[in-house]
């Protein structure tokens, strides 16, 4: 059985006043919430430490946005693994698209990235997708395939959460067909030594969408964004029916 991985990436969204109030409303929203579901926060590195405090253990787990190779040394900007561990988080997104067009993230440094979130003890949640021009040339496969080929090198797939995410349906309202990410998502299963890999969705989930999003069946969980930001809708979207 492939675990479920519902997860909310605030990107740079939420001050630690505004991520407390987010949880008082969210954490009564869980008590019906599946155990099997994996629920994911993946905030601000300022509110990771506040957001543990604040989960009381329970059903969510704490994610970061990024992690760096090295565990210490004169990188400015950049976090390490053990800096992330120290405060209770398990899974980190790498290699989300927008770490590859607007901070120079390269595949290369993604599979660096990929192999010392593992080490250190993370999860890491591999983001890979196609822009709209790649689409329209009919280049998304190869795009896909040529992602993982680079970015999964030597690194250990049972510990591994994989996001398709295409790149034009992110941020944009315009979800991609469900029937076609299940499509892409069952390519990108057929190229991994290891078929109980989840594979989220992401791009666009809203409450509005997300039961069809789930009832697709090579499709394990939402890589959410925009939606995870209120309450009440990442709310509707753990409780997807
Ligand atoms: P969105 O973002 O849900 O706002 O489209 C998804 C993502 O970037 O992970």
């Amino acid at each position: 059985m492939r675990k479920i991985v519902i997860a909310g990436n605030w990107k740079m969204y939420k001050t630690r006043a505004e991520s407390l109030e987010f949880l008082q409303g969210f954490m009564s929203c869980l008590t019906e919430t599946p155990e099997e579901r994996e629920v994911v926060l993946c905030v601000p590195f300022t509110s990771l430490e506040l957001v543990s405090k604040n989960l009381h253990g329970g059903l969510v787990r704490l994610g970061a946005q990024n992690v760096h190779w090295q565990e210490s040394g004169a990188y400015t900007g950049e976090i390490s693994g053990p800096m992330l561990t120290e405060v209770g988080v398990r899974y980190v997104i790498i290699g989300h698209s927008e770490r590859r067009q607007f901070f120079g993230e390269t595949d290369e440094t993604v599979n660096l990235r990929l192999k010392a979130a593992q080490k250190y003890g993370l999860i890491p949640i591999l983001c890979v997708g196609e822009t709209k021009a790649q689409r329209d040339a009919g280049e998304t496969e190869a795009h896909i395939f040529s992602q993982l080929a680079q970015d999964l090198v030597d690194v250990d797939q049972t510990k591994l959460v994989i996001a398709y995410e295409p790149i034009w349906a992110i941020g944009t309202g315009d979800t991609c067909e469900t029937k076609e990410a299940n499509r892409v998502i069952g390519l990108i299963r057929s190229k991994l030594s290891n078929p109980n890999v989840p594979i989220q969705y992401g791009g666009s989930v809203k409450p509005e969408n997300i039961d069809e999003v789930m009832a697709q069946p090579e499709i394990d969980g939402v890589l959410v964004g925009g939606a995870s930001l209120e309450s009440a809708s990442f709310d509707r979207i753990v409780n997807y029916k």
